[in-house]
């Protein structure tokens, strides 16, 4: 675990987007409690998240999720030292719940109280597990709204060493999803229909890997699969189930590849030998595996977060904002939040914890 000098519990807040998560992190002994509500069956019916939705939401499940926590944890509000909340990437309506409600909570409570980056916070989501990597290591870091690699030499010294030009990979998994007909959110879905998918029916392009260079682009590949359905369908329009799950194999094995491949080249390029994975895509089984394999064959020192933290989630919003609280970072008291936001802007940790 870090070391910290003095024990601060830290609650925090994640709502940039459709799920509501409530964690209590305590830098002596770690992760107390943490609770996790999801808006999916809210926004399944629109085939996506539908923003003043999600916001309503938070605004009902926040401070009842707060109790249950705090209750998980035997903890009252008047045991809590600060509170971490997501003040972006995100969803400007939702981003506001989280930091009203955490921003409220400190003023009344009279403690410090930090805005959290959501990127920052996935980042970090392996230091939640034992052992935690050792800096400094590269990030791939893979969600709904980003594919970046990133060179993480200290907590806030983040070097982004490539992004994705587009659509970031969890986007391309829930649109190729919706176009094979699947329930949103897409992309566990397309990967458990991937597994029912043969090898080398379809073959799809692995874009910007003949070049150099460590950028994604995802838009392409979901094109793809748009004109490999349109090719498959009868003249009624129909697509047979086994050639679905085929093309959610050719189109999943693309996007992990892909991945992959600038995967190896980020730690070429930067001789750094650990290598750490999250955001809700590195919950795919396919993309562990075959990291596992790139690890074995490169000897890398390979970390994810364990399931429950690869996705949303409170407990690495808590984590991230308990490291800047012990060193004395806090933000002044105002309601705000970003619904755009730079992770390599974020401040180095400074002064002793
Ligand atoms: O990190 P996250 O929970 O939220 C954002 O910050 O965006 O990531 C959500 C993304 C969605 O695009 C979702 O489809 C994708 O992660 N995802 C997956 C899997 N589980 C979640 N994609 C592929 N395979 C999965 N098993
Ligand atoms: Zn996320």
């Amino acid at each position: 675990m870090t070391d910290f000098s003095t024990r601060l519990r830290v609650l925090g807040l994640e709502t940039s987007c459709d799920e509501t998560g409530v964690a209590v992190y305590d830098t002596v002994s770690g992760l107390l409690a943490h609770k996790l509500y999801s808006q999916t069956q809210i926004h399944a019916r629109y085939g996506g998240v539908v923003p003043e939705l999600a916001s309503r939401d938070h605004i009902r499940k926040t401070l009842p999720l707060i109790r249950q926590t705090l209750a998980d944890a035997s903890l009252s509000l008047a045991d809590i030292d600060g509170i971490a909340y997501t003040a972006g990437p995100g969803l400007i309506g939702a981003l506001m719940v989280g930091a009203g409600i955490g921003r409220a909570l400190a003023w009344s409570l009279g403690i410090p109280a930090v805005a959290v980056h959501h990127m920052e916070g996935h980042l970090l989501a392996p230091m939640l597990e034992d052992p935690q990597p050792a800096f400094p290591f590269v990030a791939l870091l893979v969600s709904g709204g980003h594919t970046m690699l990133v060179q993480v030499d200290a907590v806030g010294h983040y070097r982004i060493l490539g992004e994705s030009v587009d659509d970031a990979v969890g986007e391309a998994f829930d649109k190729t999803a919706k176009l094979l007909g699947l329930p949103y959110p897409g992309g566990p879905e397309l990967a458990r229909l991937a597994a029912k998918g043969r090898a080398g029916v379809y073959r799809f392009p692995r874009p910007m890997t003949n070049r150099p260079g460590l950028d994604f682009s995802y838009s392409g590949l979901k094109t793809f699969a748009l004109n490999t359905l349109r090719e498959a369908e009868s003249e009624e329009g129909r697509v047979s189930e086994q050639t679905r799950a085929d093309i959610a194999f050719a189109f999943q094995e693309a996007a992990v590849d892909s991945l992959v491949i600038k995967c190896r080249r980020a730690v070429e390029q930067t001789g750094i030998r650990t290598l750490v994975i999250a955001g809700g895509v590195s919950a795919n089984a396919c993309l562990r595996s075959a990291l596992h394999d790139l690890a074995r064959q490169q000897a890398i020192a390979l970390y994810f977060p364990r399931l429950e933290f690869c996705t949303d989630n409170g407990a690495m919003i808590a984590y991230a904002g308990s490291l800047r609280l012990a060193h004395g970072q806090s933000e002044e008291a105002v309601i705000s939040a970003q619904p755009r936001w730079q992770l390599d802007s974020l401040p180095p940790l400074t002064g002793k914890s």
